[in-house]
């Protein structure tokens, strides 16, 4: 079969790199419009980090995988067609600032009906409002060549960081199609292509309608799990109470789970935060006002938390950052990935770059990203790899990310090359308060009592 994904990005591009490893019989492209981006997927620098990625592409590199920027071709030689382009949050115009940008979608569906040469199947990658498909279909079937085109929905699942394990061993894979007996036909066809490697029982077929809302509801209740306990990390602050036994405690209920009740400064990604937005903007459309408000709230408590902890870093350090040196440690959203898309640290960058501190970034992976993110702040930010180059001359740390790497550094080395008194602001939980407190540091683990020598 010739499989053709358009859109080569984070999720375009490690999913297919899976699909062509596990299906070596099929044949997999993956086209952009991107020149530079492809030209990156056939490189040795891969456009994305992703632990385990470039082995997998290494293997299946123009054996049965190939990144090409020739879209007609792509189109003309497909089966089914895998669609991940962007759906940003929309900018501009009705649902400005909520809505889902549906452009780069309907651009796609333009090409397809330009160059195909017979009926496909249309794979939903993307993200998508429910109920896109209806409107993908009404595009797809305006062509006046009398092909026909079956929409299936296959959200992905996978999170950065973990995209391979993720890829290689879901937990479920979902393929949403119509109740027609040629819709059923496209969901065994695009299910045939998981049968390979994933177990009957975790491939869930549904109605393209639940298919499209699962992928929303789903990153709604992860976010929403997230944005309950970091309320609560504030709580905690105020009451000598510690989050982490908190929810280790709570989470054992097995009802509740462990899982996704990490305190820390804030959720981002690509996907929470938009797809929330998105979740808030069907249901004012379809005159939900209550339930809208609702979701609403989980972004809401998430911007509280980013601002809170730069609040907390102000008032800790007698209030005023004008012109101390603070280390960033993390600039990506979460540990592993090199994306800072929606990441916190822009955030807490902004506030502290507003308090006219000096911030010194470091990243072991995002700091090409950190410097477009912050582009326009051209004084009072440095950037590097070394976290003992950051620290040094530093009135304070702030632990950003949860890279291992800044839990095993020699902060009793790092402490002496500080200004003093010297602070920790963790973020994430990474680090030993009690350790770093004998070493001399004044440490604030977010959500937990301070371990100060005042
Ligand atoms: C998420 C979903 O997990 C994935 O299923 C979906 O396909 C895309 O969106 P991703 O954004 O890549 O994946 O990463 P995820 O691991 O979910 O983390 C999102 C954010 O939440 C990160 O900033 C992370 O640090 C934060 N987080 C996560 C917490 O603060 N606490 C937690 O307990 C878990
Ligand atoms: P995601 O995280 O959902 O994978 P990305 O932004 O990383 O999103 O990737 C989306 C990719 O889709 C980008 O590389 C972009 O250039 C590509 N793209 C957008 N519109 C089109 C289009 N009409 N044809 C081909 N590729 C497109």
């Amino acid at each position: 079969m010739n499989i053709l994904c358009i859109g080569a990005g984070y999720v375009g591009g490690p999913t297919m790199a899976v699909i062509a490893d596990q299906c070596p019989d099929h044949r997999v492209t993956v086209v952009d419009i991107n020149t530079s981006r492809i030209a990156a997927w056939n490189s040795d620098s891969l456009p994305i980090y992703e632990p385990g990625l470039a082995e997998v592409v290494a293997r299946c590199r123009n054996r049965n995988l190939f990144y090409s920027t020739d879209i007609p071709r792509g189109i003309r030689e497909a089966d089914i067609i895998f669609v991940s382009v962007n759906t940003p949050t929309k900018m501009f115009g009705a649902g400005a600032g909520k809505a889902a940008d549906l452009q780069y979608l309907e651009k796609t569906a333009r090409s397809i009906i330009e160059y195909a040469e017979s009926d496909k199947i249309v794979v939903e990658k993307s993200t998508l409002p429910v109920r896109t498909a209806q409107a993908l279909s009404r595009v797809l079937h305006s062509n006046a060549k009398g092909l026909h085109f079956q929409i299936v929905s296959n959200p992905e699942f996978l999170a950065e960081g973990s995209a391979i394990r993720d890829l290689k061993n879901p937990d479920r894979v979902l393929i949403g199609g119509l109740e027609t007996s040629q819709g059923r036909q496209a969901v065994d066809a695009v299910a045939g292509i998981y049968r390979r490697w994933v177990p009957e029982e975790k491939i869930i077929t549904t109605g393209l309608w639940s298919s499209e809302l699962t992928k929303l509801v789903a990153n709604a209740l992860l976010a929403q799990r997230v944005s309950s306990v970091n309320s609560i990390s504030a709580l905690c602050e105020k009451t000598g109470a510690n989050i982490n036994e908190v929810t280790r405690v709570a989470g054992l209920d097995s009802r509740i789970g462990a899982k996704f009740l990490k305190a820390g400064v804030g959720f981002g990604g690509s996907c929470f935060k938009k797809d929330i937005l998105n979740l808030v903007y069907l249901c004012e459309f379809y005159g939900l006002p209550e339930v809208a408000a609702y979701w609403e709230q989980v972004v809401r408590i998430n911007d509280y938390q980013a601002e809170r902890f730069v609040r907390n870093m102000l008032a800790a350090m007698f209030n005023t950052l004008a012109g101390k040196k603070i280390a960033l440690f993390g600039f990506a959203f979460k540990r592993d990935t090199g994306d800072t898309r929606e990441s916190p640290a822009i955030a807490v960058t902004r506030q502290l770059h507003a308090e006219h501190a000096e911030i010194a970034i470091c990243d072991p992976k995002a700091l090409d990203n950190a410097k477009l993110d912050l582009a326009d702040l051209a004084e009072g930010v440095t950037y590097t790899a070394d976290p003992y180059t950051a620290a040094r001359g530093a009135h304070a740390i702030a632990i950003i990310t949860d890279w291992d790497e800044f839990r095993d550094l020699d902060y009793a080395q790092i402490y002496d090359a500080m200004n003093k008194p010297a602070f920790i602001f963790d973020g994430r939980g990474l680090v030993d308060a009690g350790r770093l407190h004998e070493i001399g540091f004044n440490v604030y683990p977010l959500g937990c009592p301070a371990l100060t020598h005042f």
